[in-house]
């Protein structure tokens, strides 16, 4: 990727339809204290945030300032220098299945103005932001949503779900393994040193896991921007195999039930861990504080080992929704970027009206997993299965979580010969379920 992917230039095509509008697409310098803090506080606005604080400005001016910042200005404007549409964007690594990595174009920051609103503002914003990914390289843009009724119509599709859970602590009983470690009491200062290698060490174990930093991990522990106040209520572990070497870690909040001082509720914010035992420790010792009778942990993996490991498989539960958006630029790369659970040879037909993935391609797929794409013509060879379907499908079926054989049944994949899906579904499917720990 093009290391200057911040200064790329604006998107000609996008700056044109909205000059026609007497809007101007342009691009912030992040150095220029004036212009970003006006973005920032339009982005708040965009989002129905607070006014940000001096202090909480300051943060994000530093903490934000190597993203590449777009936004819409109106001339006409009571306050002309005040963006009415934000953006922004960066290039971030994305575990794929098979234990690697894609360069996926991360997409934030997304508003318009309600004085702008159903203007075509956002799809020029977005068109752009996915001409510029392809144009520096970027084979996937990916975004997590305030709402799923907006980005299909760019192409893109839910890759990675998740899930609230929700345990009534007094019937959970801990009946896992016991774990070999100790949880020790860490401050958040400390975690915020020791957690990002931690974090990075896991991340290529979950597909849809990215690589962050800076404010999207601060944040997590209550150090940045306007939830600095958050970290007055959060409390960290650390958990250390038999070794003493660090596995994971916990952050949780316990609130008080004024009512019944036996029925706090213990909120995980964040729990990473790098070993089955960690998982182990951390959960036990969660399940088991005192005074609880409630334990919430959201956004989290639709598939944790956790179910299985109490004694109630219905004082556990689960509400699940779509979380990681995907959106294929670049078919080729991004197919051959991951591993397969199943050899064989798939022609897949994908359309895209954006244009970028549309194409007629053979995945070939090796017995180690690996696959090679290429251009495809004529008739469906006898050993391979063979499909239609919208660059939305393929992109949802990108990280292995959701089902081809769902996705036919639903009328959105139509197989070109009988049974494909099948194949399909075993060849895409991810042993383990996609999931991203973290919103941006
Ligand atoms: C969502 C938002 C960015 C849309 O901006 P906008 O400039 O009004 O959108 P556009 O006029 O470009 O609309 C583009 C298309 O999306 C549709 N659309 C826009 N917002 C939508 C919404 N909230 N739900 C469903 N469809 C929506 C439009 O109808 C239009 O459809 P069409 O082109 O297929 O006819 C804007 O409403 C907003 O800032 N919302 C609050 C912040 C937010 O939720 N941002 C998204 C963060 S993930």
């Amino acid at each position: 990727m093009n290391t200057d992917f911040s200064r790329a230039p604006i998107d000609p095509q996008s700056t044109e339809r909205l000059a026609a509008e007497g809007l101007r697409l342009g691009l912030v310098d992040t150095s220029d204290g004036t212009a970003f803090a006006a973005w920032l506080r339009a982005e708040a606005r965009g989002f129905h945030g607070s006014h940000p604080a001096d202090e909480s400005l300051a943060e994000q001016l530093h903490g934000y300032a190597d993203r590449r910042t777009t936004g819409v200005w109106d001339d006409r404007a009571a306050d002309p220098a005040s963006p009415v549409a934000t953006a922004s964007s960066w290039p971030a690594a994305l575990t794929v299945p098979g234990g690697s990595s894609v360069t996926a174009w991360a997409i934030s920051a997304v508003t318009v103005a309600p004085t702008h609103r159903r203007l075509g503002i956002a799809r020029a914003m977005l068109e752009a932001e996915l001409r510029t990914a392809d144009g520096l390289g970027a084979s996937v843009a990916m975004l997590t949503v305030s709402e799923s009724t907006i980005y299909g119509r760019f192409g893109f599709a839910p890759a990675a779900m998740a899930a609230d859970w929700r345990f009534d602590a007094r019937r959970a009983t801990w009946t896992g393994p016991a774990a070999s470690g100790r949880v020790h009491f860490v401050s958040l200062e400390q975690l915020r040193d020791e957690g990002p290698p931690l974090v990075e060490r896991v991340r290529l174990a979950v597909p849809g896991q990215m690589e962050f930093s800076g404010p999207l991990w601060t944040r997590l522990l209550g150090l940045f921007g306007e939830d600095k106040d958050a970290a007055k209520h959060l409390r960290a572990v650390r958990y250390d195999d038999r070794a003493g070497v660090a596995q994971g870690f916990a952050v949780y909040r316990v609130t008080e039930s004024p009512m019944d001082f036996s029925a706090h509720t213990l909120d995980v914010k964040y729990l990473v861990a790098a070993t089955d035992d960690a998982s182990a420790g951390l959960w036990r010792f969660l399940l088991e504080v005192d005074l609880v009778s409630e334990v919430t942990a959201g956004m989290r993996s639709v598939d944790e080992a956790f179910v299985w490991q109490v004694s109630d498989f219905r004082a556990v539960s689960a509400t699940q929704r779509d979380h990681l958006w995907t959106r294929i630029l670049d078919v080729k790369t991004a197919l051959e970027g991951r591993r397969y659970f199943r050899a064989g040879r798939t022609v897949l037909e994908v359309s895209d009206p954006l244009g970028f993935a549309a194409t007629r391609v053979l995945l070939d797929v090796a017995e180690d997993g690996s696959a090679s794409v290429s251009p495809f013509e004529g008739d469906v060879p006898d050993d391979a299965a063979a499909v239609a379907l919208t660059v939305n499908e393929l992109s949802a079926l990108y990280l292995g979580g959701v089902s081809a054989v769902t996705l036919t049944r639903a009328g959105r994949i139509r197989e070109l010969r009988e049974d494909s899906s099948t194949t399909l579904d075993t060849t895409f499917h991810s042993p383990v379920a996609p999931w991203l720990s973290i919103w941006f």
